[in-house]
């Protein structure tokens, strides 16, 4: 006997740890190669949690004989997968209305970059986020936030972006700090100013080089109001080129930033280069990565954040296989890229199966890349993403047999409960009122 825990999950028909013990890294280093099939599978498992944090794993018959007492919740998983909760390590979450009328347009055969070059897009999203309040925009927010918890995820990087003013960029930035303060889920802060041209620089003779301006005078106010762990850079055709991107980013890298880059989502400029000689804690989408930049960026030790969902959403063809980038030792990870424009979907559950489906990754492949390395992408590789003695216990539960169910019945939400830092926020599929 030993103290009682505060949660047991009893019976799993399988535990994925994500754990060391298999021969991979566990919490210290992001996965590449063969330790990415790795999950370190417990079958017919146990855990159990006391104080927020994981404090006992393994097989039923081992633990569930050291807790035999009335004093703890014990909760019969028999037939079900445990598993960490998931890590979105890229989204677009705080934003205002939809653009469910540009999906039509491009439905109909015009491409997303014309829409934006036409006020459009992005644009058009900054128009109605500019519009709300910073409670309205709260709101707006909260609903999607509930849905990525009870789809599974339970820690999620936000990026600024749809403001494009210093004003408006803090108005994002400070509705993320307080949903953050007061919603389950752990966000990470972005600050992405360079996202698009505002449009009442876009007329303007050097538009482009003023708003780049503008983006370098707003980066030490961010930092300094503390709002923003990352900044990021869209560099691509039709938004900032290698140039804009190395002095915002360079910038930001001296003001103490981490940083991120969105790169070769439609053309590669050269964002990995980039992105390994500024130390990047990742580069984002990877599309149409050419092979030299992606063995940089193996080499460079930075981390690939691949987004099946936009591809899929944008209808891109022939967009790189990460089951190449595995091969050529790139540590990779899976972000739904959720926005209202490129990919309107909050389900990492979705975006493994399209993984899987439309990139060749495995499932086991998928799921380290949607945990583990998600939450190295974020820097929190020691706090989340496994299930590992003393780690804090973001545990999810899901109603299959097997892991290789999760991206084999897709589109199907599977998450029966949500445990977030050792208490259960969603149960029966039902957010758990506190
Ligand atoms: O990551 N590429 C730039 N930004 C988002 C799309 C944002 C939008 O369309 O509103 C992305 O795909
Ligand atoms: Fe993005």
């Amino acid at each position: 006997m030993v103290d009682p825990a505060d949660i047991v999950l009893v019976n799993a028909s399988e535990v994925l740890t994500l754990g060391g013990d298999s021969g991979a890294p566990g919490a210290g280093t992001p996965r590449s190669g063969p330790q990415l099939d790795e999950l370190g599978v417990i079958h017919n498992g146990s855990l159990a949690i006391k104080d927020g944090c994981l404090v006992d794993i393994g097989p039923s018959k081992e633990v569930d004989k050291r807790y035999v007492t009335d004093a703890l919740e014990r909760i019969d998983v028999s037939g079900k997968v445990v598993m960490p909760g998931f890590v979105d390590p890229h989204t677009h979450a705080v934003f205002g209305g939809s653009r469910v009328e540009e999906f039509e347009l491009r439905l109909k055969g015009k491409s997303y970059l014309d829409i934006l070059k036409e006020g459009g897009g992005i644009l058009d999203t900054v128009r109605a986020t500019r519009r709300l309040s910073i409670e309205d925009l709260m709101s707006a927010s909260e609903q999607h936030l509930d849905n990525m918890l009870l789809h599974g995820t339970t820690t999620v990087e936000v990026k600024s972006g749809y403001g494009l003013s210093l004003d408006e960029e803090l108005k994002i930035l400070e509705a993320i700090r307080r949903l953050d303060e007061r919603h389950p889920l752990d966000i990470v802060p972005t600050f992405l100013g360079a996202h698009a041209v505002p449009e009442e620089f876009i007329g303007k003779h050097d538009g482009h080089a003023q708003y780049v301006e503008e983006v370098l005078a707003m980066l030490p106010v961010v930092k300094e109001r503390g709002r923003a762990r990352f900044c990021d850079v869209f560099c691509d055709e039709g938004a900032f080129s290698l140039e804009d991107s190395k002095k915002i980013l360079g910038e930001a890298k001296s003001l103490g930033f981490d940083i991120k880059l969105h790169a070769c989502e439609f053309k590669d400029l050269g964002g990995a280069f980039l992105a390994v000689k500024l130390g990047a804690v990742s580069v984002d989408h990877l599309d149409h990565v050419s092979k030299d930049g992606i063995k940089a960026l193996a080499e460079g030790k930075v981390m690939g954040v691949l987004l099946p969902g936009v591809p899929f959403f944008l209808g891109q063809k022939n967009v790189v296989q990460a089951g190449r980038m595995v091969e050529m030792g790139l540590p990779i990870a899976l972000g739904t890229d959720f926005n209202p424009g490129s990919c309107p979907t909050i389900s990492m559950q979705m975006i493994i199966s399209l993984a899987c489906m439309e990139m060749g990754l495995t499932p086991a492949q998928a799921i380290c890349a949607a945990t583990i390395n998600a939450a190295h992408a974020l820097g929190l590789g020691w706090e989340t993403g496994s299930l590992e003695l003393g780690k804090r216990a973001d545990v999810i539960v899901l109603d299959i047999p097997s892991y290789k169910h999760l991206p084999y019945q897709f589109g199907i939400n599977h998450v029966d409960i949500v445990i977030k830092a050792g208490k259960i926020v969603v149960e029966d599929k039902r957010i758990v009122s506190t």
